[in-house]
């Protein structure tokens, strides 16, 4: 058995559609719905977010994103013996086939090896990756391919304006293998379904049809609320079980929901935002998909090293939230 798992390989995909605030706002203007960049910006941080097209499904961007991790990896695709896929906009309704069983075929893994996928919305990838963590430290798995995949602008309401301005489409990947050397040093994870109403889908489905509201739900100020509080102490959490100091940490790579948020937390770990992966301003919010995104981004810029220390870091609907410290 291997003391730890690795993460070898990172890769990310952004569909090309690159929608700024200005050309949102003025698409909601012929609705009636009133925004601007400068609202956008100033309560988010947000300055673009990208859209998948009508064709573009959550594993069509997840496959991009995993290509391209098992080619940091220099794995081939049958090397894999596990897929893990985070995602709250699943390519069939129900979630099944599961978007992990799509995407397996879509790489042409012939081995058949098992997927799955986590639903933990936008803290979805961090419990993916501790459920991979334990999946290889227990013997079972050698190479797991952990995505976040996410075609948000599906399920958001472009009536609503306090919601549609906030996210975006895009897929991240990471391979993660068995390992004697440091690795993911420490997961920790949490959930509390008593804030299930605050962050929701909140329709159903019944006789083939939705009842009730079909688009997301979000009370934004509880949200933001409930998040500041949670997200420094999730990572001191990590920090202790690892027996280390937040000065150990090189860089954050939080959920990217809200710069605001990301500000609180940097500050609360005593760090400056030069530590800090930030993607929200090119991203918007893509739930599962932020963090590997914002991983990706950083190594492939070359700003994450090899041998750093790596928080990261979210919150998300369920109400969960979690954290995972790696060593890359
Ligand atoms: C959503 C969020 C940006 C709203 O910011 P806020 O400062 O709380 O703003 P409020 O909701 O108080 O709204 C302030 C005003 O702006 C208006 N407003 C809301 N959305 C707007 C938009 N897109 N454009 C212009 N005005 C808008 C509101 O109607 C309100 O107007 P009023 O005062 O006349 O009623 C903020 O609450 C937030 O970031 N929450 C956390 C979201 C998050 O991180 N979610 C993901 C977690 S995984």
């Amino acid at each position: 058995m291997s003391l730890y798992s690795k993460i070898i390989g990172t890769g990310s995909y952004l569909p090309p559609r690159r929608v700024t605030n200005q050309a949102l706002a003025e698409e909601l203007a012929a609705k009636g719905v009133e925004t601007s960049d400068e609202w956008i910006v100033s309560r988010s941080g947000i300055s673009a977010r990208h859209y998948a097209d009508p064709d573009m499904q959550s594993s069509d961007l997840a496959v991009e994103a995993a290509k391209r991790a098992l080619d940091m990896a220099k794995l081939a695709p049958n090397d894999i013996d596990l897929i893990i896929l985070a995602t709250s906009t699943p390519d069939f309704f129900g979630g099944f086939p599961s978007t992990a069983c799509v995407v397996q075929r879509k790489l042409g893994i012939t081995n058949e090896c098992a997927a799955v996928d986590v639903q933990a919305v936008c803290s979805g990838f961090v419990y993916a990756v501790s459920t991979a963590d334990n999946f290889i430290k227990a013997g079972s798995h050698k190479n797991v391919l952990v995505i976040g995949a996410e075609v948000f602008s599906r399920i958001i309401d472009f009536n609503d304006r306090t919601t549609c301005v906030l996210f975006g489409d895009g897929a991240g990947a990471v391979v993660m293998t068995a390992s004697n050397e440091p690795g993911v040093l420490a997961t920790r994870l949490h959930a509390n379904g008593n804030y299930g109403d605050i962050l929701c889908g909140p329709g159903r489905i019944s006789n083939g049809a939705i009842e009730g509201n079909a688009f997301m739900y979000m009370d934004g100020q509880a949200v933001f609320k409930l998040a500041v509080g949670l997200l420094d102490k999730v990572a001191n959490e990590a920090l202790q079980q690892a027996k280390m100091d937040a000065s150990e940490i090189d860089w954050i790579v939080p959920h990217q929901a809200n710069i605001r948020i990301m500000q609180g937390t940097a500050k609360k770990l005593g760090l400056g935002m030069d530590k800090m992966i930030v993607t929200v301003d090119q991203h918007g919010n893509t739930s599962a998909a932020s963090i590997p995104l914002a991983l990706d981004t950083g190594v492939r810029d070359g700003r994450i090293k090899p041998g750093q220390n790596v928080m990261m870091e979210g919150v998300g609907g369920g109400f969960t939230w979690g954290a995972v410290l790696a060593r890359m």
